[in-house]
């Protein structure tokens, strides 16, 4: 069976290839490199031993998303493809909307010409907005409040419209709460461009002594510490959280928290890396950061029981596997 995989040298969609190829699966990786290299597929061939089909395209332009429908048999899509930087998508909403929701209309209707009508999609916990009790389940109510959101939430509206009328499609929402961590050979992980906004991301160019400290975002929050609590998720264990929703994918939409339920503070998470990488990370308290909420983490009743998925990786391991990759990649 052969996945389409649109974002697929992304840092999400780079650990399932690798998750699906261990699983049995054939991979095709389409990709316009916005936020990403070509150099994730040598790396990723590295990991599994054998070669990954990539197709350079933009979802943004039909011919582009149709050509890879025309020249590979495809069975079924995962669609990470977008744009996912919060900030950003305040400064620029119409750049979000077109690139998250123009992409994936043009990849439905590609979808559709070629009767592939199976697809998982990326969302995220950014839909249950400021969530009003926590652990959040599937059926909390739902609000995005910054462009971004919005256009996940947008496009899982789309997707259930679609389903509505046209019964036979298949469809998984897989809502994320917080992924982190790299694969542990090192030869995948996460290393955004820039000044990170995301926690493991900045802790990891402080442990390179590329920043000078961690600004802690609020520490008068409702929470134990004070800090605001967060469920951290081994992407490994995410990538394998794809491998099950594709093989449970039945006629409809089925929405899944992909998360582990455990809630972890700003403090814990600081700690659990230095534990983890011997490395010490210093802190100051900071102003919180607009937009940020108190408390946010799953309840995953829903996937252990319907796809017999549950995370099982620490936040240990996710410290030590995402140092280890960032260490490979830039101190060697
Ligand atoms: P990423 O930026 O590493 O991967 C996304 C990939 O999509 C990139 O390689 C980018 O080049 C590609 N892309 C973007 N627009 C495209 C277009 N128009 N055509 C073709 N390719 C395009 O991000 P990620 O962390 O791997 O996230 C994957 C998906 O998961 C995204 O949809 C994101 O919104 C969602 N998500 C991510 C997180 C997170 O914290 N990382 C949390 C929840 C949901
Ligand atoms: C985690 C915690 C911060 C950086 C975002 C998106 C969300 C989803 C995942 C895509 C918070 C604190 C962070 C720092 C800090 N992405 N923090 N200092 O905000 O939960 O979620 O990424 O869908 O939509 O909003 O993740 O990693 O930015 O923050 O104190 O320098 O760490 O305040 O409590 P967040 P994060």
């Amino acid at each position: 069976m052969t996945i389409l995989l649109t974002g697929g040298t992304g840092y999400i969609g780079s650990h399932t290839a690798a998750a699906l190829i261990k699983g049995g699966f054939d991979v095709v990786l389409f990709d316009n490199l916005s936020n990403s290299s070509p150099d994730v597929v040598h790396r990723l061939e590295t990991l599994v031993g054998k070669e990954v089909p990539f197709i350079l395209g933009d979802l943004r332009n039909p011919g582009e998303i149709e050509q890879a429908f025309m020249e590979c048999d495809i069975d079924a899509v995962i669609h990470f493809a977008g744009l996912k930087a919060v900030g950003e998508s305040v400064k620029r909403p119409k750049l979000y909307f077109e690139n998250n929701v123009g992409g994936t209309t043009n990849l439905l209707d590609a979808m559709r010409r070629h009767n592939v009508k199976r697809m998982v999609f990326s969302s995220s916990a950014t839909v249950y907005g400021d969530p009003e009790t926590v652990p959040i389940d599937e059926n909390a109510p739902l609000g995005a409040t910054n462009p971004y959101g919005k256009t996940k939430l947008a496009i899982e509206k789309m997707l259930r419209d679609l389903a509505e009328k046209e019964p036979d499609w298949q469809i998984s929402l897989l809502r994320y709460f917080n992924p982190a961590g790299a694969d542990p050979s090192g030869l995948l992980g996460e290393n955004p461009k820039g000044i990170p906004n995301n926690l493991m991301p900045y802790i990891q160019k402080i442990a390179a002594g590329e920043l000078p400290h961690l600004n802690i975002f609020g520490n008068d929050y409702p929470t134990p510490d004070g800090t605001g609590v967060r469920d951290y998720i081994h992407v490994c264990d995410l990538a394998e959280g794809h491998l099950a929703a594709l093989k449970h994918l039945s006629p409809g939409v089925a929405t899944y928290n992909l998360g582990t339920g455990k809630g972890v503070s700003v403090l814990e998470f600081v700690a659990a890396f230095e534990k983890a990488t011997g490395i010490p990370i210093a802190c100051e308290i900071a102003p919180r950061r607009e937009g940020d909420i108190p408390t946010c983490y799953a309840c995953t009743d829903k996937a252990r029981a319907q796809l017999g998925w549950a995370a099982t990786r620490t936040l240990e391991e996710m410290c030590r596997d995402a140092w280890n990759f960032y260490y490979a990649a830039t101190q060697k």
